[in-house]
């Protein structure tokens, strides 16, 4: 394989059109990629990513001080340790596990439901622009207890706040944007927060604002900026994974013919959609002091991307795996979605994705919903397939064409 072109650049276009194409090189010969626009480097093989996720007192998430804070009003998840860490996290978790996840999975299903309906008459749909923006930010405003009438105002700020955390290089123009939509969707959340201060609810917005640390209850900043974490981290991921999982399962009939037989195989296919095309493609870290990856000196204070999507490839951890394969041996597809999980698009360690088993309940309860619907799918337009994303990455859009449903039976959403 021929080494790595010197003029080669992760914010480069060619990259950008296909990043797939650059990891064996770089894992190869440039394991610890330096980009020196940006005085960030860029870790490939799975082992490092592994280690600099880990290695919690060499690697911390001092960065996410500037990279985060500004746009999420406060401190987040992220950026805690120890026990504030542990105690916000149960919290937050316990929004959509145990008790509340019946009412979380039904109120998927009707989302997804009255979503899709316009679209079953037709036989066509963007699944990305018309169906897996819309729901994942109201599904995600379900988990939350805010309003979805107001999904279209709250997407628009929640696109500044995600484009912030998620640039590598911001104009200052698009900087004040991004600040712009974060003061105001602050201004949307205090008001809620105080009112269920007043009056709690069954949801996370009132289990936040009823919690108590160390018998002291969190300020409207707090919650403010764990309402914002949550809404980003949740969102986005989740309608990259849709679009990403059907569009792997039309392109292996044999595996889409499969899962249609059988729903149970769904799993699988969702954590190995997750391996080989995680919608999470860079984790920034800070390296606190000097140290050596693969053989490379990174000096303390810089901010070490971790590649998950190259991580995720990389055969010293999968056999073949630039294969989709659902039944591949070595994804154990029964901790995917745990703290053991073989691939990273969950990261790994302390920081660890808090929604991981609840993705995977929302987005097999989508896809469940779907598929049944979505006889003989295809893509329409496979030629003009496009995946953008540096930070985050997915299908601008996936437009598709199946057999149209005439008069579609979605009145009952009850499980
Ligand atoms: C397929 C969907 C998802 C993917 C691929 C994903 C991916 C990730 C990743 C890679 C991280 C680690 C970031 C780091 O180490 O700095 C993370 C953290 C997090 N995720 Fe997810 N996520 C998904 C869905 C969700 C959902 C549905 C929720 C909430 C309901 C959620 C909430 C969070 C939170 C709060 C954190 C921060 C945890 C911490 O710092 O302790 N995510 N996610």
């Amino acid at each position: 394989m021929p080494k790595i072109d010197p003029g080669f650049s992760i914010l480069g276009e060619d990259y950008a059109a296909d990043p797939y194409r650059h990891f064996a090189q770089l894992r190869d010969h440039n394991p610890v990629h330096y980009e020196a626009s940006i005085d960030s480097y860029f870790v490939s093989r799975y082992a490092d990513v592994h280690r600099v996720l880990t290695e919690h007192d060499t690697f911390s998430t001092e960065m996410f001080t500037e990279r985060a804070e500004p746009v999420m009003r406060g401190r987040v998840l992220a950026q805690m340790t120890g026990a504030e860490h542990t105690a916000k996290r149960r919290i937050v978790v316990r929004g959509f596990t145990g008790a509340a996840l019946p009412a979380q999975i039904r109120a998927i299903r009707d989302n997804a439901a009255e979503l899709i309906a316009p679209f079953l008459p037709l036989g066509r749909v963007d699944l990305v622009n018309d169906f897996g923006k819309p729901f994942a930010v109201r599904a995600t405003l379900d988990i939350l207890g805010l309003d979805k009438r107001d999904w279209e105002q709250i997407a628009e700020w929640h696109r500044g706040v995600a484009e912030f955390v998620t640039s590598v290089a911001l104009t200052p123009e698009r900087r004040r944007h991004c600040l712009d939509c974060a003061e105001q969707l602050e201004a949307y959340l205090v008001p809620v927060i105080e009112q269920r201060r007043r009056e709690p609810g069954p949801d996370l917005v009132s289990a936040l604002c009823t919690a108590e640390l160390e018998g002291v209850a969190m300020t409207n900043r707090d919650v403010t900026a764990l309402l914002i974490n949550v809404l980003v981290a949740a969102a986005e991921p989740a309608d990259k994974t849709l679009a990403l999982l059907v569009k792997h399962l039309i392109n292996h009939p044999t595996q889409l013919a499969e899962v249609r037989r059988d729903p149970e195989l769904l799993s699988a296919a969702i954590a190995e959609t997750l391996r080989y095309t995680p919608p999470v493609q860079l984790i920034p870290r800070q390296a606190d002091r000097a140290v050596t990856l693969a053989g490379h000196p990174i000096p303390a204070g810089t901010t070490v991307f971790c590649m998950i999507g190259a991580a995720n490839r990389d055969p010293e951890a999968f056999a073949d795996p630039d294969v989709f394969d659902i039944h591949r041996p070595d994804l154990g597809t029964a901790r995917s979605f745990t703290a053991a999980a073989q691939h990273l698009a969950f990261g790994t360690g302390l920081h660890q994705c808090v929604g991981a088993a609840f993705a995977r309940a929302e987005i097999e309860t989508v896809a469940a919903l779907l598929l049944p619907l979505l006889d003989r799918v295809r893509l329409s337009d496979a030629a003009g397939y496009l995946e953008t994303g540096l930070y985050t990455r997915g299908p601008a859009a996936l437009p598709l064409d199946f057999t149209p449903v005439a008069s579609p039976r979605l009145g009952d959403t009850r499980p």
